[in-house]
């Protein structure tokens, strides 16, 4: 396909003359996170290969904007079949791994606490197993999320080195796979004896861009509502935000991955922040309503909160300072562009666009315009 990237230098600080014919394996690839980094890296010049069950949503980006067609392979298994997550670090000798296969919502984890444990705790055991038995890997990259801190609803920005803690069963997930990675690292992944693969973990916070279509999200939410011509219902319209564009946090995620094979590279087998900054703080009601204003006819947000949800955490703030100072990265986009490209995305899918065409094109502009 003619979407990879050329020699043009881009302002991201990623380099295609690294990733060019890497093998790379992400899991999750089949969701909203995982299908766009599959389309980053296949234009940065990787060989993909996703290890994910099957699409979470119909429709999903993965259909939409024909992320298949740029794998170089796919496994269709759950983590759960460690043969068949086995046989696939065996057969892919991926040198990056990127883990996003997840349960990812909070709701879902009020609604099945169990299942989201086995997926997001022993899931990412299962990945760090798996790793250890491949001798080409060389950097592991393992997507939590800004929910692993222990929120005490202040409004000071959480540092890496703060506690971990977890009100709800998806919370407490991520930050005991956090407490997994920390702990396979210093036991299998450190030291002259230990496998070379630095194990680093990336945490970041609400995304938004085209392509999600999750439930109990609100800029799919808004889109459903849209597209149908209803008032979208929110559940905490007054609720405080830290809003970012997917695009922001993968950026981060491929510097740091480029950054960790580098040979002082070992000191940055860690945890990472990759939040935006405070410009990107908004309320779930201000969000809904520049969507529906970008959306334009039809579109509006309903006046009455809707009642009886479980508890959900206050504002919580990412401190980025790290991955700004030592992996020079920077969140890019204004939220009020990052909204922009959004209903963009979701108003060419609509028109019956290019979707893979069009979905590259926003890598290509994310890459390519300064900060804004
Ligand atoms: N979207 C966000 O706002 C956000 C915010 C913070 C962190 N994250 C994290 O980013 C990652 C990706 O999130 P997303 O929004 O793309 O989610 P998504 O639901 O769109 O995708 C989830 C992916 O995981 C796969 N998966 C789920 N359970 C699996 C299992 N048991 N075995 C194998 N594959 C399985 C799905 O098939 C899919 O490919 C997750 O780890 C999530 O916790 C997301």
């Amino acid at each position: 396909m003619g979407v990879r990237t050329g020699a043009v230098e881009n302002l991201v600080n990623l380099h295609p003359a690294f990733w060019r014919d890497r093998s790379v394996l992400v899991t999750g690839h089949t969701g909203f996170k995982g299908g766009w980094l599959v389309l980053w890296l296949h234009r940065l010049g990787a060989q993909v290969h996703g290890y994910a069950l099957d699409p979470p949503t119909d429709p999903s980006l993965f259909e939409v904007a024909g992320v298949e067609a740029v794998l170089a392979s796919e496994t269709r298994a759950d983590l759960a079949d460690t043969e068949q997550l086995t046989a696939t670090f065996r057969r892919v000798q991926p040198e990056v791994v990127f883990h996003l296969a997840a349960q990812p919502l909070v709701r879902a984890s009020y609604a099945d606490p169990l299942g989201t444990l086995v997926c997001n705790v022993l899931g990412t055991a299962r990945v760090l197993e798996a790793a250890r038995m491949c001798d080409a890997l060389r950097a592991l990259v393992l997507i939590t999320t800004d929910k692993v801190y222990e929120n005490r609803e202040w409004r000071y920005p959480y540092r890496e080195v703060d506690p971990l803690g977890g009100h709800d069963p998806y919370s407490a997930s991520k930050a005991a796979a956090e407490l997994v990675a920390a702990s396979y690292r210093a036991s299998f992944f450190t030291g002259p004896t230990g496998h070379p693969a630095r194990v680093a973990t990336a945490r970041a916070g609400n995304v938004i861009g085209g392509g999600d279509w999750a439930v109990d999200r609100l800029a799919p939410d808004c889109v459903r509502a849209f597209v149908k011509q209803e008032p979208v219902e929110l559940r905490f319209p007054h609720a405080v935000r830290p809003w970012q564009h997917v695009l922001e946090p993968l950026a981060g995620y491929l510097r740091l991955a480029e950054r960790l094979l580098a040979p002082s590279g070992e000191s940055l087998a860690r945890a990472w922040n990759f939040g935006p900054d405070a410009s990107g703080d908004a309320t779930v009601g201000e969000v809904a309503e520049t969507l529906a204003r970008l959306w334009g006819a039809g579109a509006r947000v309903g006046s009455a909160p809707s009642a009886d949800h479980p508890h959900e955490a206050g504002l919580l703030r990412l401190d980025s300072t790290m991955a700004r100072t030592v992996l020079d990265w920077q969140p890019r986009w204004s939220l009020a562009l990052a909204l922009a490209q959004t209903v963009a995305w979701y108003q060419a899918w609509m028109r019956g666009a290019d979707m893979t065409a069009f979905s590259v094109a926003q890598i290509h502009a994310y890459e390519t315009t300064g900060s804004t």
